[in-house]
């Protein structure tokens, strides 16, 4: 019989700081009405001091497992998508697993920048069907506040802190019956694009944690043929085309990004969540996060068909093709 992982419950958390645009021109050279037409931004959410990636991370997790109606007794694979680690090492993996209070599983790390939680989401899938455990928790955390010059306005209004989380498991064979669960993954990458959008610091290389820089334009130049590129891979892996999706869960970076990639796709808007308003680029946590809200309003439903995609720095990109 076929083995499919399936979604079982996701949550969604935002640090109660909100930094607006108007809080942002008094102290950038940028307008509210600059950030809202180019980008989509209205706010964003700011960590606390000394509020890490894990907490984060933790507050969509217990979320994600209520909605799934689980405990971390139930979880042995916590993988956490992040750019914005809490230290160096260990994985802020093994810290949510801590502050779960787990003994048991394992936890690691992904690195893909703002494709992290769709690369998590396939890696997930993998475990669970190669049977490195049974039921896995899929966070993508950022404080990407942390990362920011907060006197370069091409990138400073662009970011925020968030996290979303996801408990996936096998499904049943009844819901694989019914053509539901992970359908199909694609992942892409290619680092010759590693410096249009990098920060400019490490362990290995300055020993500092450093600040973002972004070619902008360069990568919203890629951006759109490379979604589309990846969603129509997932779509033919899946066995599905696009008239067929009911919801794209696009990666939330900048609105006329997710209006092209929709428009290049033919999708009608009302298919297309859209939460960068709300929270501006949450890195690896903006598509969980969309997911929180599209599932807890309703719009999405059991039996949808969901295209969730990302791309980012390195360039990463990539799609998941699900049957909720
Ligand atoms: O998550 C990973 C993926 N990242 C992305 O998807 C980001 C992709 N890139 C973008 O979203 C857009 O390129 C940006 C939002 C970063 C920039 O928008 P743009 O329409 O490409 O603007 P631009 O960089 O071409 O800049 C246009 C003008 C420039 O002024 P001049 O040279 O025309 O006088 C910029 O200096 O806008 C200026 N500008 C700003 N003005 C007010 C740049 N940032 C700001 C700002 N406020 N914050």
């Amino acid at each position: 019989m076929t083995q499919r992982s399936i979604i079982r419950g996701v949550g969604g958390y935002l640090p109660e700081r909100i930094l607006t645009n108007a809080e942002l021109a008094l102290t950038v050279d940028t307008s509210d009405e600059w950030i809202q037409q180019r980008v989509g931004i209205k706010e964003r959410h700011i960590a606390a001091e000394g509020q890490f990636t894990s907490d984060l991370a933790v507050e969509a997790a217990r979320k994600a497992m209520g909605a799934a109606n689980v405990t971390p007794a139930d979880i042995d694979i916590i993988i956490v998508a992040t750019t914005t680690p809490d230290y160096t090492f260990p994985a802020a993996a093994t810290l949510v697993q801590m502050k779960l209070g787990m003994h048991h599983g394992m936890a690691l790390d992904i690195q893909a920048v703002c494709s992290g939680f769709v690369y998590a989401v396939a890696t997930a899938d993998s475990y669970l069907k190669n049977g490195l455990g049974t039921r896995a928790l899929v966070i993508g955390a950022e404080t990407f506040s942390r990362l920011l010059d907060w006197t370069d306005r091409t990138t400073c209004v662009l970011f925020g802190d968030g996290a979303g989380a996801v408990v996936m498991d096998l499904a049943t064979d009844a819901e694989i019956a019914a053509g539901r669960g992970l359908l199909a993954s694609a992942l892409r990458s290619d680092g010759h694009h590693w410096d249009k959008l990098y920060v400019d610091g490490g362990p290995s290389s300055t020993g500092t944690t450093g600040h973002v820089h972004m070619q902008g334009p360069e990568v919203f130049r890629h951006a759109v043929g490379k979604i589309t590129d990846v969603v129509y891979s997932a779509l033919e892996k899946g066995g599905a085309t696009v008239d067929d999706l009911d919801w794209f869960v696009p990666h939330q970076a900048n609105r006329r990004i997710i209006d092209g990639a929709g428009n290049k796709l033919g999708l009608p808007p009302e298919k297309v969540v859209v939460t960068v308003d709300l929270h501006a680029n949450t890195s690896a946590a903006s598509v969980p996060l969309a997911l929180s809200v599209a599932v807890a309003d309703g719009r999405i439903k059991q039996g949808d068909l969901v295209m969730l995609e990302a791309m980012g720095g390195g360039f990463t990109w990539g799609a998941s093709l699900i049957r909720w």
